[in-house]
């Protein structure tokens, strides 16, 4: 089975074409990041024009790299939520025209479901042995946009239930607000990444937000306001003095996130952890999810960081889930939404820390 997935949820225009086992034979992202960098954030009608000119090149690229023809494919996947709605509709648009010339079905895909899921791609040589998590398993998901734990009983979205999530800004979020804050451009996450390679990470002490043992929500504004407090007094730091507060910071948050993940699989009695999003290609993440797991007798599991960011080969493997289990497809009233299909447990900003 070959599946074309779309995804413009946000700043990428992607395109892949994935068999239904999960091997990625093509994989297209064009990033729309030099686009937006001046401006310190995801503009929404610059994204929705740019995705416009380039959905036509990067489906085509996705196509001729898998060397396959609209003929060959069994299903078209497209996001069709959560994200921008007028980023979301240029990718639904294209599915659709697709998938109505090929006379194939059309499923949409929720973007997180496909964040969840994308530990299960391969991109090496697929008689490798793979290393995959069996159901259930507890699902770390640290995004741009997103952050929550949820338990992934089977991969539908009727079997994955949200375990707690953050209170205010995602992970993500909160990596380019220090970086911008740092004057390090957009996106800060990879920049914040890079540099605390070489700083101190108790150099400057930063306390961890919502910390109590048996919470499972996050909650990262207070943090980002704590570095803003840092800056206000000490200056804006260069050299090794950013070096050292990107390192306390990025310390700060993985060690949150790393110790709840952790925490809600022990909890559940659940022995394997994922993780998935943009901020899973963080070194120090992966690095600290991998070692607490093993000290706590729990496995873990982490995709490429090429699976991490976002992609459209994890929308076409969701959808291609559902075109194995002999789903009909989506009718063409299939529409963008803002808001993701996983019910939420966290309301944000409320109740005590
Ligand atoms: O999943 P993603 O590509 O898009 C969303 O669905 O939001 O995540 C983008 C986020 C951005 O906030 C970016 O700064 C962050 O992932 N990110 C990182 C790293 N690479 C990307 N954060 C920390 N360390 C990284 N290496
Ligand atoms: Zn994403």
């Amino acid at each position: 089975m070959k599946v074309l997935g779309i995804e413009s949820s946000c700043d990428e225009t992607a395109a892949a074409v994935v068999t239904g086992d999960g091997h990625v034979l093509s994989d297209v992202v064009h990033s729309q990041v030099s686009l937006h960098a001046e401006h310190g954030g995801v503009v929404p009608e610059l994204a929705s024009r740019d995705h416009l000119r380039n959905a036509g090149p990067v489906v085509r690229a996705a196509l001729s790299r898998a060397s396959v023809t609209l003929a060959d494919l069994d299903a078209v996947a497209v996001t069709h939520r959560p994200g921008l709605v007028g980023a979301l509709l240029v990718g639904v648009q294209v599915a659709k025209g697709l998938a109505w010339a090929a006379d194939r079905p059309l499923f949409g895909v929720d973007h997180l479901i496909g964040h969840i899921l994308s530990i299960f791609l391969v991109r090496g040589d697929p008689s490798e042995p793979r290393r995959l998590p069996a159901f259930p398993f507890v699902a770390l998901l640290v995004s741009g946009g997103h952050t929550a734990l949820y338990r992934v009983e089977a991969p539908s979205a009727d079997a994955i239930v949200e375990l707690g999530a953050t209170r205010d800004d995602a992970a993500g979020e909160a990596f380019d607000k220090v970086g911008k804050l740092l004057g390090l451009g957009y996106p800060g996450g990879p920049r914040i990444d890079q540099l605390a390679r070489t700083g101190d990470p108790k150099a400057i002490a930063l306390s961890s937000p919502m910390a109590q043992r048996d919470s499972l929500e996050f909650s990262f504004s207070g943090l980002k306001t704590q570095v803003a407090q840092w800056v206000a007094r000490e200056g804006t730091p260069e050299g090794q003095r950013l070096a050292d507060l990107c390192a306390s910071f990025q310390a700060t948050v993985t060690q949150t996130l790393a110790s709840k993940l952790v925490r809600a699989a022990e909890r559940d009695g659940i022995p394997r952890v994922v993780i998935g999003g943009g901020v899973a290609a963080n070194r120090e993440l992966r690095e600290r999810v991998t070692d607490l797991a093993a000290r706590r007798g729990l496995q873990a599991f982490v995709p490429e960081v090429a699976s991490c960011t976002d992609n459209a080969a994890m929308i076409a493997y969701t959808g291609a889930l559902r075109a194995r289990d002999g789903g009909a497809g989506d009718g063409w009233d299939l529409v963008a939404t803002s808001a993701t299909v996983l019910p939420r447990s966290t309301r944000k900003g409320r109740g005590a820390r």
